[in-house]
């Protein structure tokens, strides 16, 4: 029991009061924690509740949807189409955006969120999450397809959920990143991370090094000097990790520092990164920027692009934030032609390997 610590409820109504549809947006963000807490229900019984195992369906971004994805899809716009506070809805899992109908069910703001980030997890039990962004709505009307595409400076409030051994609740209302973890037996977030800081320094990284051959040199560059540890010009060692699940990466982050890059490469030369920007880069760039870290995709600012269609993606390289801003140094020295690449000794001019 956590009687007197405080709940989502309260730190919202104390956050958001005065500020523009400040009443509707705790609201809202109650409602979120609420879809978010059935998601964690469904995905804790694993293979039990029948959530385990694919679809034969493909979803937007041409990815094999689980059910899961599809259970957490339906968890999220139920809640919003019943709640009253939004006006649209956009799911990574969706093709389109859709409005709310009713002009009376509609309330002041957009919801985007990725249902089940890191769904390729579930099979294996590894953790997976939950992602959203909040905007304003259009003032009247029913909202378009290009009302969305807002830069990430303008949302409102965004976090994620972490459906790991405890479910965790990490938000943003533009005052800090906080963190809140769920009291299973009495149904509440309590507020157990406030005001989260990611240290500016790490040697820790975040890369699936499976692409390398694909990366771009300052990308190339900065992971070879981190791997190069004491010998190299970092004189330091560094630790590696990718748990394949970007909440789980970002929340890490969070609590100890660290870079997760998720950079530009040529794997497949229609898509210029992995992630999305309105479902993923935007909610975890606000997140990690109110703590204090950096969100870029190495030649921009996350938050200030401009976005230009719904599922678009964007390179994506966030954390600590003298790290990253070490990553956007190297791309624009390789954009200005003054790079110097890292040459391990082992492969230099009298190196073991030479060739
Ligand atoms: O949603 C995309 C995502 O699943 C992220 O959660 C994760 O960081 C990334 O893709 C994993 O990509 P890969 O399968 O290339 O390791
Ligand atoms: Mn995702």
């Amino acid at each position: 029991m956590h009687l007197g610590r405080k709940t989502l409820s309260k730190f919202l109504i104390e956050n958001v009061s005065g500020t523009r549809d400040g009443a509707a947006l705790a609201a809202l963000l109650v409602d979120v924690a609420a879809a978010v807490k059935a998601i964690a229900a469904l995905s804790a019984k694993g293979a039990l509740g029948g959530a385990t195992g694919t679809l034969d369906t493909v979803n937007v971004q041409g990815e094999t949807q689980k059910p899961l994805d599809v259970l957490s899809n339906t968890a999220f716009v139920n809640t919003f189409e019943q709640g009253g506070l939004v006006a649209g809805v956009a799911s990574e899992e969706m093709d389109e955006p859709f409005p709310i109908k009713a002009p009376k069910k509609r309330g002041p703001f957009l919801a985007i969120f990725d249902p089940l980030d890191g769904s390729s997890n579930i099979d294996s039990n590894v953790s997976v999450g939950s992602i959203f962004s909040i905007l304003h709505a259009p003032e009247k009307g029913e909202p378009r397809t290009a009302d969305y595409l807002q830069p990430g400076l303008k949302q409102v409030a965004a976090g994620y959920a972490l459906y790991g051994p405890a479910t965790l609740m990490v938000l943003t209302v533009g005052k800090g990143t906080h963190g809140f973890t769920l009291d299973r037996e009495v149904g509440n977030f309590i507020l157990t991370n406030p005001n989260i800081e990611i240290p500016a320094d790490t040697s820790e990284f975040a890369i699936n090094t499976s692409n390398e051959r694909f990366w771009e040199p300052p990308v190339t560059r900065y992971v070879s000097e981190c791997k190069a540890g004491k010998t190299g010009p970092r004189e330091r060692d560094f630790n590696m990790r990718w748990i394949a699940s970007m909440v789980a990466e970002v929340h890490r982050i969070l609590m100890r520092g660290g870079i997760f890059m998720y950079p530009r490469d040529t794997k497949d030369i229609t898509k210029p990164g992995r992630l999305r920007l309105m479902y993923e880069a935007n909610p975890m760039g606000f997140v990690v920027e109110q703590a204090g870290g950096r969100a870029s995709t190495g030649r921009e600012r996350i938050l200030e692009i401009v976005p230009g269609e719904i599922h678009q993606r964007v390179p994506v390289i966030l954390g600590s934030r003298n790290e990253v801003d070490r990553v956007v140094q190297y791309h624009a020295e390789y954009d200005a032609g003054t790079d110097k690449p890292y040459e391990s000794p082992l492969f230099s001019e009298r190196g073991l390997f030479r060739s």
